[in-house]
This record gives C-alpha cells, structure tokens and sequence, in this order.
C-alpha cells in the first residue's frame, strides 16, 4: 500500500513516498473505519505539520503519513463497533478526515484508518475529488457562518482571503443565507469570487479595506495579522469577528464593543453530515485548481504554500 510519510519534520525534500507501507490494520476496538482512499484534498495545514508548526500541540511519532481531508469507499468496519458507527457499512461512499494528529493513520495513502466520528456519508451531487476537498474548509466555513456568527437575511458579512480554500466556500454559504458579501482577494481572483456570487470585491494589495467597508454584522478572517486587528473597525458595534487563525484581542473586543473569537475547526460526523446536505440542497461548488498524483504530493503541498490555489488542490489516488 502506497503512501506519503516523513521520517522528520522539513521542507519538501522529507516527504517520502512508501511503496510498502504495511496495508492499514484495522484496529479491534471499536470506533475506527479502514476506507480506500479515492482522493485527498490539501490544505495550508498539511506543509504546517510536515514543518513541525504543531509538533507541540501534536507532535508525530515518525514514520507518520501525511494528510487529512478524504473521500473514499469503507472497505471494513472493525466488530463491536458502537451506536455511533452503525450507519456506516462496507461500499459506502464517505468524506472526512483520518489526521494522525487525531487518531487516524494519514490521508494522503492508498488506504486509511479513520475514527468513525470523523467521517460521514459524501456529499451526492459530488465527486470523489470535490468531496475530498470539502471536510476542513467547509466545515470550518459551517462553524463560522452557521454555528458562531448566525448569519442571517440581509446582514452584511466581510470575508477576506475570498479566492482560498475556506473563502471560496464561505462566499457561497454566506449568498445562500442571504447575506451581502464583500471580499477581500488580489486583483487576478476578483472575477472568480463574483461568480462565487460576492457582491463586492476589495484587492488586498492596492486597497485599505477598512476604509472602504463599514458598519458591518461580521467579518470571517482566514488571513490573520494586520488583517485582523484592521477588521475591527469594520464592525458595527454587537457585531462579530471570527478568525482562523488570531486568538481573541480583549482590548479591541471592549473599545468597538464586538465579539471576537478564535476558531478551531472540529470536524464530526454531525457536522460532516449536516455539511453534506447542505451542499447538495443549495449546489455548493468546489473549485479544484489543481490536481496531483499521490507520488506528487511534495509538489502538491509546496503548490499550496507557495503559490496559492484558486480554491483547493486534491491528490487522486485510486480514482
Ligand atoms: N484554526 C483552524 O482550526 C484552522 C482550520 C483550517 C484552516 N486554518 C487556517 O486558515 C487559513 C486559511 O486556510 P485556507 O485553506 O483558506 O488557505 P488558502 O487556500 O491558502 O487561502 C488563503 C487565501 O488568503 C489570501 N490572502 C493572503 N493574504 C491576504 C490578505 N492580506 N488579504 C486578503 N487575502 C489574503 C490568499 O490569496 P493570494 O493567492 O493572493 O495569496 C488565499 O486566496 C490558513 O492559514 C489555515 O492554516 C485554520
């Protein structure tokens, strides 16, 4: 069974592609689903671990295969598994995550152990690429929009990094409940978010969004930095601001009297599963840009890192 792994944390060079992994063993207890990996979808994520940016929060025991994001089809389901796994069964077409920073052996392989929380059945109207691509940025997209910010008919919402993975669906989720959409993105992305369906593109670059937008109910932040502290001045006040990567700043919270909050994407099979439907009732689309072979995964990530894909970048596998 072939897969990518590294024996250190590094740049691009420490990924190794195992022709012999030894095929995923599905463990006895119960809880845990061995699915044949149809594609993986990249995220910024996976070059972080590979370069040891959360060897502290979860540090990897080596060999460890890398990836997260999957679609595939369950090839077995371990005995004696609990009320939580019983709708899943042998052939079923499924989406999710199988990080081995959450108990899983690695997505980007031929063949994965996944816990059977983190995967529910795909999306219908998608393939196995657009599925694949799904699970972190649209779950984090759903948490954002949905869960924290309540988004609702009318509201005015700020979404920056718009042409990214979490920003190409958050725009759509964001139309589809009604809300006004401005972005930011850089000048070459505008056109593709307008068919996203934003209502107001800002480039980045040449533009101070902060000048140009306010009084605003939300704002998703997948940019950090000086994006964030600058996002403050956009909100009306009660408003809200919820960033993927900055942890709440209290000072600006009390003096624009907004919410803020720090979002760390947990992806369950209620969210999976509620994340499905709504894709398929409202006709989400998936923009790959990019595809690349499991043997590429190298180029794969540093696609990611270094040039930044117009929404995701999946890897087929045994599609
Ligand atoms: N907290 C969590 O649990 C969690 C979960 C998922 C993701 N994340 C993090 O969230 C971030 C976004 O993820 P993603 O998958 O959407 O990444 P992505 O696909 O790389 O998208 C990021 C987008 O931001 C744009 N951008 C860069 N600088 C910008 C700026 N100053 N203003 C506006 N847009 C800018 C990029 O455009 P260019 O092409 O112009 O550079 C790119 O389109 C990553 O850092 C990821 O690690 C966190």
């Amino acid at each position: 069974m072939k897969s990518a792994q590294i024996n250190r944390y590094g740049s691009s060079d420490v990924i190794e592609i195992n022709q012999n992994t030894s095929a995923a063993s599905l463990p006895t207890s119960s809880g845990k689903i061995l699915v044949d990996v149809k594609a993986s979808g990249v995220n910024p994520v996976d070059w972080k671990i590979r370069e040891g940016y959360m060897q502290q929060m979860t540090p990897l025991q080596f060999p460890a295969t890398l990836g997260m994001d999957l679609s595939g089809i369950i090839k077995d389901v371990g005995s004696g598994q609990d009320i939580s796994t019983s709708d899943l069964k042998q052939g079923d077409e499924v989406y999710g995550q199988a990080s081995v920073t959450k108990g899983g052996s690695g997505a980007f392989a031929e063949v994965a152990v996944t816990n059977a929380d983190n995967i529910a059945l795909k999306p219908k109207n998608l393939s196995f690429e657009e599925a694949a691509a799904l699970p972190l940025v649209g779950v984090s997209a759903w948490q954002a929009l949905v869960e924290n910010m309540n988004l609702s008919q009318g509201q005015k919402i700020l979404i920056h990094g718009g042409a990214g993975g979490i920003g190409s669906v958050a725009i759509q989720f964001a139309k589809k409940l009604g809300a006004f959409v401005a972005t930011t993105v850089n000048s070459d992305d505008a056109d593709y978010v307008q068919s996203l369906g934003a209502d107001e593109t800002i480039d980045y670059k040449k533009q101070d969004f902060e000048k140009m937008v306010n009084d605003y109910d939300a704002v998703y932040d997948t940019v950090g930095g000086q994006t964030y502290t600058k996002s403050f001045n956009v909100l009306k006040k009660g408003g809200i601001i919820v960033s993927m990567l900055e942890q709440p700043n209290t000072d600006l919270m009390q003096h624009f009297g907004v919410k803020a909050i720090f979002l760390l994407t947990q992806v369950n099979r209620e969210r999976l599963t509620q994340l499905a439907k709504w894709v398929d009732q409202n006709n989400i689309k998936i923009n790959i840009d990019k595809t690349f072979s499991l043997d590429e995964t190298a180029e794969a990530l540093d696609y990611v890192k270094d040039v930044h894909p117009r929404g995701k970048v999946v890897l087929e596998i045994n599609s």
